[in-house]
């Protein structure tokens, strides 16, 4: 028997001596600037001269990699190779299939520190937010192979006299999994990973502004002694392949990550049945979040800011589960509101390879203008009492910006801005706080600070979203600690890191025996 699993432990890049092996780490990935990636189909190595340009956001003149560019012919050759893998791949039991991820993770372990440097420079990420992406797909993979090693077990089913009953678990076939840009290697790695220790291959399409890491990942895989074909990797752009493969009649399911506009879209397409199509698809859409904390005046109050701060700040906000509302009760207030600048004044923006920075860039021009844009329309909807900046020159830098004073129906309390952009509402009382948190279109995570019994107890029938925390901030979940997904249209909420994961990539089948 496996031993049981446990969180994989976070490295301490302060200390000097681990400061100097990351400081090496980051040397070398600054060497490596500007080589080039394969798409990686079935094993070929396929290097195209059209390619994605992956661009530090800290400094834009920094080009990280060229990953060369899918085409629709490719997203054919990569379903077929799904298929062909499929039929050795589905055919092992779990307990095989989880060898290949033991072997993976420790390969991962092995790399540990470039792939934190590598994050660092092309998503933005300061090393404690690099690092806990590390430890979140290791979890996945050490997690997820037990999972496959328990499903071998099948379940129990009640015997007749003269009747022998099971039900098992198989793999769907070839699927597809696009992660985002925000958590380029956790979500990659476990949005590629459920399906295939389920028994199924995959064809990854990474995120486009962070595809460099995408590509790490594939040669982590064939390192670890991956069959060929199991997963396939796909850069490429969402209108060119990614549209494709969602239509295209052989895949299976699909794994997304990413906004609710693309989410919704996919959901939609992912249901129409196709001509040479034998099954209906299933689809995995986790989207975006418009994250609350209650504060009430029982809780204590330098944890709620710091809590608030931490959730609204960290990786720039650009999490679906990063606190954009702060939802404070009048009596407390004031005193709330000052807390929370006062931490805000102390955060240090600037281009993470400075280890003590807080914050770094937000990951491109696209989002900058869109931030920048919600900045604006929120002066005239809310009082603008921190940020609302640019940063610094060269590089897409935001100072953390705090609005007090906002309507809960305002925009910039309602849509998902993806940055470091937090709004201050104030609550008459405990039931007015719970009705603005849930009048979102959202539901992933949210939090409540305080000490009152009651009020904890209302929080955990009323506050609907998927992942509820108290008395802690809204961001980190942890696999197997805190499985995470969420309510409305925030997503299917397919709990990543529990034990009903690897389920939603495979299909029950009854066996019953008359003697
Ligand atoms: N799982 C992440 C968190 O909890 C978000 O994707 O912050």
């Amino acid at each position: 028997m496996r031993d049981e699993f446990k969180n994989e432990c976070t490295i301490d890049f302060s200390k000097p001596e681990m400061a100097s092996e990351l400081e090496k780490a980051i040397a070398k990935v600054e060497e490596s600037f500007g080589s080039r990636y394969p798409i990686v189909i079935a094993g070929d190595h396929i290097l195209l001269d059209d390619y994605i340009k992956s661009i530090n956001p800290s400094d834009t003149h920094e080009v990280v990699g060229y990953v060369s560019k899918g085409t629709r012919e490719l997203a054919d050759r990569a379903v077929m190779a799904g298929k062909l893998s499929f039929k050795y791949w589905g055919s092992l039991s779990g307990t095989e299939r989880a060898r290949y991820l033991y072997s993976l993770s420790s390969v991962f372990r092995k790399r540990r520190v470039e792939l934190v440097a590598t994050m660092m420079i092309e998503g933005g990420k300061t090393w404690p937010e690099a690092d806990g992406e590390v430890v979140e797909a290791i979890d996945f993979l050490e997690y997820y192979a037990r999972e496959a090693e328990r499903m071998d077990a099948g379940e129990d089913l009640v015997r007749l006299p003269d009747e022998d009953n099971e039900m098992i678990y198989i793999p769907l076939g070839v699927g597809l999994a696009i992660p985002p840009w925000n958590f380029s290697l956790s979500i990659l790695t476990g949005t590629t990973i459920g399906p295939v220790a389920a028994g199924n291959t995959v064809i990854l399409k990474p995120a486009s502004a962070t595809p460099v890491i995408g590509a790490k990942f594939m040669e982590m895989v064939e390192e670890a002694g991956f069959p060929d074909g199991v997963i396939n990797f796909l850069p490429g752009s969402g209108s060119e392949i990614g549209d494709y493969l969602v239509s295209h009649p052989d895949i299976h399911f699909i794994a997304f990550t990413g906004s609710m506009e693309v989410g919704i879209h996919i959901y939609q397409e992912a249901a129409k049945v196709r001509p040479g199509q034998a099954h209906l698809k299933k689809t995995v859409i986790e989207m975006g979040g418009k994250d609350a904390i209650i504060v009430d005046s029982s809780a204590d109050l330098k944890k709620a800011a710091e809590g608030i701060v931490a959730s609204a700040f960290g990786f720039q906000g650009q999490k679906c589960s990063a606190c954009s509302r702060a939802i404070i009760l009048e009596d407390i207030y004031d005193d709330m509101v000052e807390r929370i600048v006062q931490l805000t004044s102390k955060l240090e923006v600037g281009d993470p390879r400075k280890l003590t920075v807080d914050m770094g860039p937000v990951i491109d021009d696209a989002a900058y203008k869109k931030i920048m844009s919600y900045i604006e329309i929120g002066k005239n909807e809310g009082r603008l009492i921190y940020g609302g900046d640019r940063a610094r020159d060269n590089g897409y830098f935001i100072m953390p910006t705090v609005f007090k004073d906002v309507a809960p129906d305002a925009r910039i309390a309602q849509e998902e801005i993806f940055g470091p952009v937090l709004s201050i509402i104030r609550a008459k009382d405990f039931t007015d706080a719970l009705n603005i948190a849930n009048n979102t279109v959202y539901g992933l995570t949210g939090s409540v600070y305080s000490k009152t019994r009651e009020h904890l107890e209302r929080a955990r029938k009323e506050f609907n979203v998927g992942n509820l925390y108290f008395n802690r901030g809204c961001t980190g979940a942890l696999v197997g600690v805190h499985p995470f997904g969420g309510f409305k249209l925030s997503g299917t909420d397919a709990k990543t890191g529990s034990h009903d994961y690897l389920k939603y990539f495979m299909q029950p089948k009854v066996i019953s025996e008359r003697f």
